[in-house]
């Protein structure tokens, strides 16, 4: 298929850029940079051998939209741009939801506009709020976000099926991640936050490199098997994979599909601490600290629709996420700055 891949050059899109390519589509990537290096285009094209087309663009930018669309006819759209940090998007509520609303509205008209009706949007667990059902399979209802991040993924969900409710030969597939981690085998690309990492496995590893000192463990009191948050950590590249999986739903003209894109496993913060530090001989100083507001307690999912549907399954265990985390980190002490 012809794919538009926005935000190609992020974490996420990074690696699911790779995926696609193996597995025989024509990707051209959009990306503005705003959180991401041009270094990580160049080391995917290490990887695979070759260059893929590629514009500097805000999705935002209609003009920028419509020459692209006019340029290419695509098949299908995997939306990966987007602002993505919790803690700031409680600061800066009007440029999380600008950002991430606005920038599919713009995509989506466009997409309409030249007649591609398909579109696979990154979604997430935290659309589920505080789970009412756990392991959490795709029919538990939404819940209340704790973030204007959060409240970003579950009100595009909602428009994104509305416009496929008036069109019905739209496909939307919504993909709701559970907590990606790891990182490409080779070592070349990887999770590289700016600044201090928000997430639990960029702040082990950049622990483990000597950038911070100790990691804190937010709770220890939470009705868990040790206390602390438990969590369905999936190897980015098992996620990049499912979003080739995904395809199938539109090649199928599925309309609307929901499928988490999870383990099925739940692992605790002191689980995660440990499994890095056996896989990769290190010791990761910890400290236990207060809560942090809008965590919970227990997220995991059970990934069994997207199995049965899709034909896709994670194949990496957590000793893999945390090995390939680390290899990254080592690699890349500054992550892409050379
Ligand atoms: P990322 O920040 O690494 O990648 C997002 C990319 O989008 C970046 O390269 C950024 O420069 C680009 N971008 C942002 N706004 C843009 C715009 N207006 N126009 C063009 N490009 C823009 O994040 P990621 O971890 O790779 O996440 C990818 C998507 O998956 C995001 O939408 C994120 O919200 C979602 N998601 C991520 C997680 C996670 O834990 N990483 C979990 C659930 C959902
Ligand atoms: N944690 C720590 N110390 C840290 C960072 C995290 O103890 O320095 C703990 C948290 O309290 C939580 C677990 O590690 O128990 C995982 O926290 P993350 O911040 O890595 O992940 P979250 O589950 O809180 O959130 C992530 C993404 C969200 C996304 C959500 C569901 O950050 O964007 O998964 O997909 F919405």
């Amino acid at each position: 298929m012809k794919i538009l891949l926005t935000g190609g050059a992020g974490y996420i899109g990074s690696h699911t850029l790779i995926e696609l390519v193996k597995a025989g589509h024509n990707v051209v990537v959009v990306d503005n940079f705003v959180n991401s290096q041009p270094e990580a285009l160049r080391r995917v094209a290490k990887i695979i051998g070759h260059e893929v087309p590629f514009v500097e663009a805000d999705i935002r930018d209609k003009e920028a939209m419509e020459r692209l669309f006019t340029e290419y006819q695509f098949d299908a759209v995997i939306n990966f741009a987007g602002l993505k940090a919790v803690g700031e998007s409680v600061a800066k509520p009007l440029e999380y939801y600008e950002n991430n609303m606005n920038g599919v509205f713009v995509l989506v008209d466009a997409m309409r506009r030249h007649g591609c009706k398909s579109i696979i949007f990154s979604s997430s667990a935290t659309v589920y709020g505080d789970p009412a059902i756990i392991p959490i399979t795709e029919d538990c209802p939404k819940g209340q976000c704790t973030n204007p991040y959060g409240w970003t993924k579950s009100m595009l969900e909602q428009v994104l099926m509305d416009v496929q409710k008036a069109d019905p030969t739209w496909n939307v597939v919504l993909l709701r991640y559970f907590n990606p981690i790891g990182a490409h085998e080779s070592g070349l690309i990887g999770e590289n936050p700016n600044g201090i990492p928000n997430n639990l496995m960029p702040y082990i590893t950049q622990t483990a490199v000597g950038i911070r000192k100790e990691l804190g463990v937010f709770g220890d009191d939470y009705p868990t098997h040790d206390g602390t948050g438990v969590r369905d950590y999936i190897h980015v590249v098992d996620l990049a994979r499912g979003h080739v999986a995904a395809l199938k739903a539109i090649a199928e003209n599925k309309g609307l599909a929901i499928y988490n894109l999870g383990t099925g496993h739940g692992y605790s913060v002191l689980d995660v601490v440990k499994a890095f530090e056996n896989v990769n001989g290190l010791k990761v100083p910890y400290a236990i600290k207060p809560r942090r507001p809008g965590d919970i307690a227990t997220c995991y999912c059970n990934p069994a629709k997207a199995k049965a549907e899709l034909g896709w399954e994670a194949q990496f265990g957590i000793e893999e996420m945390c090995r390939d985390s680390w290899r990254f980190q080592k690699n890349n002490p500054n992550g892409y700055e050379l």
